[in-house]
C-alpha cells in the first residue's frame, strides 16, 4: 500500500496494522465499512483494496481528511472521507463493519485536547473517554450481522469494553491479542499509569487486543 501523511497526522502503527488485518480478513467484497478515527485512512485504504465497498472514513482533524483522500488516490481506491466527531457525520447510517483505533493513552487529565499531536493520543485520565462514547453508539450504526473491531491495550481495562458492549446488545469478544514491550508514549508516562494503578510497578509490557462486538 501507498501510504503519506501530511504534517500533523498520525502515523500508523503496529496495532493500526493489527486491526487492518483483523478487518480484512473478515470483510467481504461489497460490505460497507466505517473506519473511525481514522488518522492517514491507513484502514480504510486497507480495506477498500480488499474489496470492500462503500468505505467512509471519518476524523475530527481537516489535514486527516485531506491525508486519507490522498491515500485513497495513490492506490487508486474509493473512500468517503468525513470531518467531524466519531458518528456525527455518519447520523441514521448504518454500516456493516466499524473499526477504530481511537485515541486511548491515559492523560496527565480528563481534558480532551482539540489540536497538536495529543488528539491523536490522549483520551482522559483512564484512556477510555472515546473508546466508551465509541462502545455506546456502535450498535446504532450496525447493520443485522455487523460488526464493531475496536483495538486498545489491558492498561485501560478490556472487561469495561467487553462490558459496555453487550450493554448495548452486541455479542463481545477479544478475536486478536499481541503481548509486547510499551511503546515510548506510555513507557514516558510509566510512572503517572503505576501511581494510578494502571500499571504494576516494574512492568513495561503491554497486551495490545482488538474487541469485536457483533449484532444479531
Ligand atoms: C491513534 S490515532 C489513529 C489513527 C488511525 N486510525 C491509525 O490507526 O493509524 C487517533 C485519531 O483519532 C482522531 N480523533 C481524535 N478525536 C476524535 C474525535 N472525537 N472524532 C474523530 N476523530 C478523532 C485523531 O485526529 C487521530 O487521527
Amino acid at each position: 500500500m501507498r501510504l503519506v501523511t501530511l504534517p500533523g497526522v498520525f502515523t500508523p502503527l503496529s496495532d493500526s496494522w493489527m486491526l487492518a488485518r483483523a478487518l480484512c480478513a473478515k470483510v467481504r467484497p461489497g460490505q460497507s465499512v466505517l473506519d473511525l478515527c481514522t488518522g492517514s485512512g491507513a484502514i480504510a485504504v486497507a480495506a477498500a483494496r480488499s474489496g470492500a465497498g462503500p468505505v467512509t472514513a471519518i476524523d475530527v482533524s481537516r489535514r486527516s481528511v485531506l491525508t486519507v483522500r490522498i491515500n485513497a488516490r495513490l492506490n487508486g481506491v474509493r473512500v468517503r472521507a468525513l470531518r467531524g466527531d466519531l458518528f456525527t457525520p455518519v447520523a441514521g447510517e448504518r454500516f456493516d463493519f466499524i473499526v477504530s483505533n481511537p485515541p486511548y493513552m491515559p492523560a496527565e487529565n480528563d481534558q480532551i485536547p482539540e489540536r497538536g499531536p495529543a488528539r491523536a493520543l490522549d483520551a482522559g485520565s483512564d484512556g477510555r473517554v472515546l473508546l466508551d462514547r465509541i462502545c455506546a453508539q456502535a450498535a446504532a450504526h450496525l447493520n443485522p450481522g455487523g460488526a464493531v473491531m475496536l483495538v486498545q491495550n489491558d492498561l485501560i481495562g478490556i472487561d469495561p469494553t467487553v462490558a459496555a458492549l453487550e450493554r448495548t446488545g452486541l455479542r463481545a469478544d477479544v478475536v486478536e491479542r499481541h503481548h509486547g514491550p510499551l511503546g515510548p508514549v506510555l513507557t514516558a508516562r510509566a510512572a503517572l499509569l503505576e501511581e494510578r494503578g494502571l500499571l504494576a510497578p516494574g512492568v513495561r509490557e503491554e497486551d495490545v487486543v482488538v474487541v469485536r462486538g457483533l449484532a444479531a
